[in-house]
């Protein structure tokens, strides 16, 4: 029998790769705009440490994580990044050699979901955190940096929510209010508000059933559970976002899912997502990196789902094939071929992209093959051009076609295209 591949996973195809490629290499670039530095944690995790981090009772370690039993331990394929750069800064010291610190990742999740369109097994994150500050203004340059993210893919039909969990003692605040508002309520709502109720009381404020949303509604949650000084941080983060002309909204029920956040959440949705229409969430979890053990530094950070940008972007099938710089070499004959070998090595040493055919294809089959391969310019060695020591030069883009000498080819290559070196 055929072996497939697992539910809710993807093979990302070579041509979809380059899409990819392009959108980390953005992503890269805007990180090293804001000075954020790259981080690598492992896939694999002691299945703990997210037990702590997101809460025992948090639907993705209760339902969705992968956990591999290995004798007396247990590991978890991560379902995030947060828990691991936290742990990472805490286990390298890093308070004490790198102090305030800006970090990005880039790299798969994975969680036991009912796979669905935007909704996967193993999945993508591009994500920051930044650890070491409460500043307000830090809040601001992290939903910006998310903005410009977007930017720079050309999304656009964004939506932008945030609001404030508080401090521990707020959130302790806000689910006390639930509590006492919810108390003679819960025969009404949905069945995952009622199971919600008893263990993770603040995610009722996000459920999307109408009859649950009545109920909230009634409750009149706006900032009456903050102190005084999660206000103040709240509306400083506010006023930098207006400073900014960032678009956003403030959504009172907005929680997230995960146990560790503290102040501000946010969360982009798309219009065109469908229900899984969150592209990106984050917000700041103060309290963590000292609840694993750490020194008390307040941080902050984002993610966004890699695949649910591309469907935005609307570009998943769109081929990318068309804008290679590819040079393509067609030899024709044995002797033609070793010079063919020659010559593709010595473009190769100058860094140009080029290919060949190993298929012993005819003039005209390796044309279509070119062609296919989207190459901008088609290289061609007969035995007229083996005696003149030249090579056919077809500029496929705009059809014309001349004799080079061999030793010109390099040059050539680079005065017509200008940018052919391999950056495909
Ligand atoms: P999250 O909301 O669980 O937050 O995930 C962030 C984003 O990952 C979501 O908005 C969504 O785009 C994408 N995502 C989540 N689950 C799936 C899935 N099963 N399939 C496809 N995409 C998915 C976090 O993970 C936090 N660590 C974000 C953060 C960083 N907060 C602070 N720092």
């Amino acid at each position: 029998m055929l072996i497939t591949k697992i539910q809710g996973t993807k093979d990302i195809l070579p041509e979809e790769c380059l899409l990819w490629q392009r959108l980390e290499r953005v992503s890269r670039d805007v990180f090293s705009v804001y000075n954020y530095r790259e981080i690598r944690t492992p896939v694999i995790e002691d299945a703990s440490l997210f037990n702590r981090c997101l809460g025992e009772l948090s639907e993705v370690v209760q339902k969705q994580m992968f956990l591999i039993n290995n004798k007396t331990d247990i590991y978890a394929l991560r379902p995030e990044g947060t828990a691991a750069v936290a742990r990472s800064y805490i286990e390298n010291n890093l308070e004490k050699t790198a102090g305030f610190s800006k970090f990005y990742y880039i790299g798969p999740m994975f969680r036991l979901e009912r796979p669905q369109k935007g909704r996967l097994r193993q999945f993508h994150h591009i994500g920051a955190e930044v650890i070491g500050s409460a500043e307000p203004y830090l809040d601001v340059e992290i939903v910006s940096l998310a903005e410009r993210l977007l930017s720079a893919c050309a999304i656009t039909d964004y939506t932008v929510n945030i609001n404030s969990l508080g401090c521990a003692d707020d959130k302790r605040r806000l689910i006390g209010i639930l509590e006492k508002g919810l108390e003679d309520k819960t025969g009404r709502l949905c069945d995952d508000c009622k199971s919600r109720f008893g263990r993770n009381i603040l995610r009722v404020l996000d459920c999307k059933n109408e009859i649950c949303r009545g109920i909230v509604s009634q409750l009149h949650i706006r900032d009456n559970y903050l102190c005084a000084e999660c206000k103040l941080h709240f509306s400083m983060v506010r006023e930098g976002l207006d400073f900014l002309k960032v678009e956003y909204e403030v959504s009172p029920c907005l929680v997230r899912g995960l146990d560790y956040y503290t102040r501000t959440v946010f969360e982009i949705k798309h219009s065109s997502l469908g229900a899984q229409d969150a592209i990106a969430a984050g917000g700041r979890y103060d309290t963590l990196i000292e609840e694993l053990g750490g020194p008390a530094l307040p941080a902050m950070g984002f993610a966004f789902g890699v695949e649910r940008l591309l469907l935005a972007a609307g570009r998943n099938k769109q081929s990318s094939v068309m804008e290679r710089n590819l040079v393509y070499l067609i030899s024709l004959g044995k002797d033609a071929k070793i010079a063919g070998l020659r010559l593709l090595n010595s473009l190769r040493n100058e860094n140009i992209a080029c290919d060949t055919d190993y298929e012993n294809r005819s003039l005209k089959s390796g044309m279509r093959r070119a062609n296919d391969l989207g190459a901008k310019i088609v290289l061609i060695i007969g035995d007229n051009e083996l005696k003149n020591n030249t090579v056919s030069f077809k500029n496929m883009v705009s059809g014309e076609q001349k004799e080079v000498a061999q030793g010109n080819i390099a040059s050539e290559l680079k005065k017509c295209c200008g940018h052919i070196i391999a950056d495909n």
